[in-house]
């Protein structure tokens, strides 16, 4: 093991230099101008598997492809039946799509031109997720480059539509259910709260999103003209969109939280573990006083409660100076966030029939569904977490914390429901990260960690998988 991390220490510096080249690509998979720059992503990350001796091809699927690398010498597992248990098997997901850049302007350097200061490497996808999963790809290389075996298969499935709801990959996951058997995923697309603070997350809520548009006259209107004789498609979108939530926080559509599993008393010592600062939180999101459920600590809010934002609201005149119009339409994109054990498909019901009922009839209501992803949890106390919070406490050389995390990778619960495995998610993104945001940067000092934490994981894990067989 001492030749891996003294492989991964000398040649650190060539391993930040292939991340800058892979945050390079573009491969924002919401945007379809694009879909070159996507697949040159998916390109590259395949030639880098190959280089470093996996068994690497891109998987064409209805969206964007899929990198398939695998570490096993053998002969490939047919396809048809399930592969051979010599050794124990696991998978390291991860996605090569990012989130758009925009707004652009907000960059102090451009997002696709990444550049290292102060141990951070800034670029969009840095450390959503190219940095994360990349340090799993150096920690095998390293393993590979040292003639050191391993104690496990490893499988990477990386994807390029995780930002964009992971569409194809269900049909992925299913097609390929036998070569990708396995027992247990590992992830790194989640947080830590600091270096100091290294972390399991063993909970990720779900979501729904739904566009909400009110139609109102065929066309804008002179205000003067018309207004006072028909509704305004934006007030009534506002009236509407503020029954949803009450003043203490809570979604005011009936049933909403019937099915929210409450917090333990274990879960909530453990979520009070996390250092955390209001005054220091609120100054670093900017806000003037913080805001959520009344009952619950920030921490739980942000985490284990269950939400709904507004991601957008378009209506009327945008421009310079001003519009004198009734717009003829108004329109918002909400996301909900929620728990164990709700469910996209009730909550959609449960949402659709609240607004349905409180639209008044001066306006047309138009509903279009989005993407949807079921909430997530595993045991923080079973074997798969405590091998992971043995290599996490190794590698960071502090005692790790347990999270519950506000953001969701809806596709956990498919590699659950189609392979059977549990996720194991140990993430690498610090909070000041800016995930999603302008000026995203990933520590370098976290993809060091991340690379050791990974070597060290594959022992761990290989020990616990053989030991409940
Ligand atoms: N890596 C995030 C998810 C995440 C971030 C989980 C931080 C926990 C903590 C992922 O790339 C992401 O952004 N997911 C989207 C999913 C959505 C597009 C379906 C999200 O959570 O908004
Ligand atoms: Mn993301």
């Amino acid at each position: 093991m001492q030749n891996v991390l003294t492989y991964l220490q000398e040649n650190e510096p060539g391993f930040v230099r292939e991340l800058c080249e892979y945050v390079r690509f573009p491969s924002v998979s919401a945007q379809s101008h694009h879909k070159k720059d996507v697949q040159a992503a998916a390109e590259w990350l395949l030639a880098r598997a190959e280089s470093v001796g996996l068994r690497a091809r891109l998987c064409k699927t209805d969206g964007n492809p899929v990198v398939v690398a695998q570490t096993t010498r053998a002969k490939p597992a047919a396809e048809s039946r399930p592969r051979p248990r010599s050794k124990p098997h696991f998978l390291v997901y991860g996605h090569y799509d990012v989130q758009p850049a925009e707004p652009f302007e907000l960059w102090t350097t451009p997002p696709f031109e990444p550049r290292v200061e102060n141990r951070s490497l800034f670029g969009r996808g840095a450390s959503d997720n190219k940095g994360q999963h990349f340090a799993h790809l150096k920690a095998v290389e390293a393993y590979l480059k040292t003639d050191t075996e391993l104690p496990c298969d490893l499988t990477f499935v990386i994807e390029g539509e995780e930002e964009v709801g992971s569409r194809s990959l269900p049909a992925f996951l299913k097609k390929h259910r036998n070569e990708l058997s396995c027992d247990a995923i590992v992830i790194s697309d989640t947080g830590m709260p600091d270096l100091a603070h290294p972390a399991l997350t063993y909970a990720l809520r779900g979501i729904v999103a739904l566009d909400v548009k009110l139609a109102g006259p065929s066309r804008d209107l002179h205000s003067g003209i018309y207004g006072g004789s028909v509704d305004n498609p934006a007030m009534a979108l506002c009236q509407l969109l503020a029954r949803l939530r009450d003043k203490n926080g809570r979604i005011t559509i009936p049933g909403f939280y019937n099915d929210v599993r409450p917090l333990s008393a274990y879960e909530r010592r453990q979520l009070a573990r996390i250092p955390f600062s209001e005054a220091s939180y609120r100054k670093f999101l900017g806000v003037p006083k913080l805001f959520g459920e009344r009952g619950f600590t920030p921490q739980e809010q942000r985490s284990a409660r269950p939400t709904l934002e507004i991601n957008g609201l378009t209506s009327g005149y945008q421009g310079e100076g001003s519009k004198t119009i009734i717009p003829a339409w108004a329109s918002a994109k909400l996301t909900f966030r929620l728990v164990p054990n709700q469910t996209p498909e009730r909550i959609r019901r449960l949402v659709a029939q609240h607004l349905r009922r409180f639209c008044p009839p001066t306006v047309r209501l138009e509903m279009q569904g989005g993407h949807g992803g079921e909430p997530y949890a595993i045991s923080p106390t079973g074997p798969l977490a405590q091998a992971g919070l043995r290599a996490l406490k190794a590698a960071f050389g502090h005692e790790p914390v347990l999270l519950r995390e506000g953001g969701s990778i809806p596709i956990v619960t498919d590699f659950k429901k189609i392979l059977g495995a549990d996720a194991l998610m140990l993430g690498l993104a610090l909070p000041d990260d800016n995930a999603h945001s302008p000026n995203e940067k990933f520590s370098l000092d976290a993809f060091a960690k991340g690379m050791r934490m990974s070597a060290l994981l594959w022992p761990e894990l290989a020990a616990v998988v053989k030991i409940s067989e």
